[in-house]
């Protein structure tokens, strides 16, 4: 077999990525009907395996979609394939879509759900206050109000991150009603009279793993954290700022629209709470 193979689990079965087989009436291609994860593995070790299984029966309860295995099973079946993969340091995407059937907006109750999961290598993140940092461009919030769902209807966001990368920014910061929500993939956190801040989760914002992961570290290095809604005008004078999500983990920003965040410069509270990030990636691989 190439060694080069990308090997797909598909309904239980692992096989060549190129050989899968996709019904195109599937209700993930149809109609979006489906939720997902991105799981990041750390020397051929999952991070915070748990938390993203959790997440991933919380999202498809909320749409009826029963997973078609228990999450201990699953847990499993990832280990299995990111031992194939071969690959130290990479992702793990994982789709769940309600299954095939005759397209009609009405699903009955009996589908058999597609499951389906695959590895990806990823380079390792630069340090914060290496290299350049973030710029968010300011794009409307239009998402549906479950923004806790893990959804795979993405377009809203898909449109923002095209918008701002098509303008020289790195990441669209979504404004709803004034009020920063979220990136069109990440969480966003600012340091503020010393507090870190970030939009409460739930209706508008996703619950992030590595948000959930910073909400812990935080407190324990003496930073306090403000779970509250804060606007625009706020954020663009924060002392500090930076975005998290999986793959990317926490991404100092360097740059809101046309303003500095810091005098452009990555500030301590970035700096600290990346390396207890690091710290706390390195205890649980080696565990
Ligand atoms: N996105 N908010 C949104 C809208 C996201 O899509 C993501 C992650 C996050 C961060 O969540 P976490 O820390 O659990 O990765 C916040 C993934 C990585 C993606 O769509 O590729």
């Amino acid at each position: 077999m190439n060694p080069m193979t990308e090997w797909l689990w598909h309904n239980g079965e692992i096989i060549p990525m190129d050989q899968a087989r996709i019904s195109p009436e599937d209700r993930g291609f149809q109609f979006a009907d489906g939720v997902y994860e991105v799981i990041r593995f750390y020397r051929g070790k999952p991070f915070t395996l748990a938390q993203h299984l959790a997440r991933l029966e919380k999202s498809a309860g909320a749409i009826q979609i029963k997973l078609p295995l228990a999450l201990a099973a699953l847990a499993g079946e990832i280990g299995k394939l990111i031992a194939l993969s071969k690959l130290q340091d990479g992702m793990v995407y994982l789709q769940l879509t309600r299954g095939a059937a005759p397209r009609n907006h009405i699903y009955a109750a009996d589908l058999k759900p597609t499951l389906l999961f695959h590895t990806r290598p990823l380079p390792p993140m630069p340090i914060p206050g290496e290299g350049e940092g973030a710029r968010l461009l300011t794009v409307a919030d239009e998402r549906w109000k479950n923004c806790w769902i893990k959804s795979i209807a993405l377009l809203p966001n898909i449109l923002a991150k095209n918008a701002a990368v098509a303008a020289g920014f790195d990441e669209a910061a979504f404004i709803d009603n004034g009020m920063v929500t979220e990136g069109s993939s990440t969480n966003i956190f600012a340091v503020i009279g010393g507090k870190l801040v970030t939009h409460p989760v739930g209706s508008k914002v996703l619950p992030g793993i590595t948000r959930l992961v910073l909400l812990e570290i935080a407190p324990a290095l003496g930073i306090a954290v403000d779970e509250r809604e804060f606007n625009e005008e706020e954020a663009q004078r924060a002392d500090e700022m930076f975005i998290t999500s999986t793959t990317r983990e926490l991404t100092w920003v360097a740059r809101w629209n046309d303003r500095y965040i810091g005098q452009g410069r990555c500030g301590n509270v970035t700096r600290r709470l990346h390396q207890a990030y690091q710290d706390r990636v390195r205890k649980e691989i080696a565990a």
